[in-house]
C-alpha cells in the first residue's frame, strides 16, 4: 500500500553527495535505467536501488537528497511519473523500461511500463534523447549530445547555460517538427521539457558553485555515465524549475502537434499552457489517467486514490478543486 509522502530535508544545505558511503557502480545487465540522467545517476550511487525499481518514497528522499530538489516539486513529478508508470498495488516503479520487477500487473488497459513508456509522461524533442518515433526514447543518444555541445560553444563559450538551454530547447523543438511525423508538445510534455532544460543548471552545478556555468565534463558525466563527478556537492539550496520561465519566454511556441506527416505543427487550444496550470492536473488526471485505469476496483482503486491525493497536494487550491474519479 502507498506510504505517506516524505517531507522537507531537516538540513538542506550543500554537501558531498558523491561519497564513501555512496559509490558509483555501473549497473549489472538486468539494472532498470531509463530518459532520466537524474534518477539514473541516483540508482548507480544507491541513492535508489541499484536495481533501478523503486517505491514513490525513495524517488523522492533519494531526489532531495542527491540533488536538494525542492519537495514539492518532487512530490508533483513523482507521483504524476508514479501514476502513470508504476505499479499502484506493489508500490513499485522502474526508472527504465518495463520489468517483472514492478510485480503483478493490474488489469489492461493499464501499462505499468516504466519511466520509458511514451507520451505518458516520457516525451518527445528531449536534449539527449531521441523521440519514440526514431525507436530508443532512453538512451544517451551521441548525435543529440553532439549538438548540445554544439549549442553550448556557440552560445555559451563552451558551458551550458541559460542561453544555451533556451537555444537548444526552441532547436529541439525545430529539429523534431521538421523529421518527426508524430511530434507531439502538449501538456505534460509541454512542461517536463522546460523544467528538465533548466535541470542541468540548477542540479548539475556543484553546490558551491555560482554562476550558472554547467562544464560539459560534468554534464556528460551525468547524462551519459549516471554518475556524479568527483567530489560533488548538491545544489546549494531546495530547488526545482527555477528559470523555466526564461527558457519558455526566449522563444515562445504554444502547445500542438504535427499532424501525421513532418512540417505540419498545429497548436493545441485543448492542451494546458503556463497561462492555465490547472488544465494541467485536470486533463492529466480525466484523460491520461482514466485512460489507463477506465474503472478500478478494490485495492487497485484504493491505492488509485491515495496517489492521486499525493498528486493534488502540490496543486491544492481553490482556484483548481481537487477531482475524484474514482469517487471519494
Ligand atoms: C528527464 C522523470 C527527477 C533531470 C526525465 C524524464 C522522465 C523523468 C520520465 C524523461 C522525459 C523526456 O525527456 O522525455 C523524473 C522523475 C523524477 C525526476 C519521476 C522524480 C523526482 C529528476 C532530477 C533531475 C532530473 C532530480 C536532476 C538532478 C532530468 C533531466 C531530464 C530528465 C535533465 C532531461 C533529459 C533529456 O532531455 O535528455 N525525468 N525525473 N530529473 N530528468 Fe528527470
Ligand atoms: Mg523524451
Amino acid at each position: 500500500p502507498p506510504e505517506n509522502p516524505p517531507g522537507p530535508l531537516n538540513d538542506t544545505s550543500t554537501k558531498l553527495v558523491n561519497d564513501y558511503a555512496h559509490p558509483w557502480r555501473a549497473p549489472s545487465p538486468n539494472d532498470m535505467r531509463g530518459p532520466c540522467p537524474g534518477l539514473n545517476t541516483l540508482a548507480s550511487h544507491g541513492y535508489l536501488p541499484r536495481n533501478g525499481i523503486a517505491t514513490p518514497a525513495q524517488i523522492i528522499n533519494a531526489a532531495m537528497e542527491g540533488f536538494n530538489m525542492e519537495n514539492g516539486i518532487a512530490r508533483f513529478v513523482t507521483y504524476a511519473a508514479f501514476l502513470v508508470d508504476g505499479n499502484p498495488v506493489t508500490n513499485l516503479m522502474s526508472i527504465g523500461g518495463k520489468s517483472s520487477g514492478t510485480g503483478q500487473d493490474p488489469p489492461q488497459p493499464a501499462i505499468v511500463g516504466g519511466l520509458d513508456t511514451h507520451a505518458v509522461f516520457e516525451g518527445d524533442s528531449s536534449m539527449t534523447r531521441a523521440d519514440a518515433f526514431f525507436g530508443d526514447n532512453h538512451s544517451f543518444n551521441q548525435t543529440l549530445w553532439d549538438e548540445f555541445v554544439a549549442l553550448s560553444n556557440e552560445f555559451g563559450g563552451g558551458k551550458y547555460n541559460l542561453t544555451v538551454a533556451a537555444e537548444l530547447r526552441i532547436r529541439r523543438i525545430q529539429d523534431s517538427i521538421a523529421t518527426n511525423p508524430t511530434f507531439s508538445f502538449v501538456a505534460p510534455r509541454f512542461f517536463t521539457a522546460y523544467a528538465e532544460s533548466v535541470f542541468p543548471i540548477n542540479f548539475f552545478i556543484d553546490g558551491r558553485q555560482k554562476g550558472g556555468q554547467l562544464d560539459l565534463d560534468d554534464a556528460i558525466s551525468f547524462f551519459r555515465d549516471m554518475r556524479f563527478p568527483d567530489g560533488f556537492f548538491r545544489a546549494s539550496k531546495p530547488s526545482g524549475a527555477e528559470n523555466l520561465d526564461v527558457v519558455a519566454a526566449a522563444h515562445p511556441i504554444p502547445p500542438g502537434a504535427n499532424n501525421g506527416t513532418v512540417n505540419s505543427y498545429t497548436p493545441d487550444p485543448t492542451s494546458a499552457d503556463f497561462n492555465n496550470f490547472c488544465l494541467l492536473y485536470v486533463n492529466f488526471v480525466n484523460q491520461t489517467i482514466r485512460s489507463l485505469y477506465p474503472n478500478p476496483t478494490g485495492v487497485l482503486r484504493d491505492a488509485l486514490n491515495r496517489n492521486l491525493g499525493f498528486l493534488y497536494d502540490f496543486i491544492d487550491t481553490p482556484l483548481c478543486p481537487q477531482l475524484f474519479p474514482y469517487g471519494q
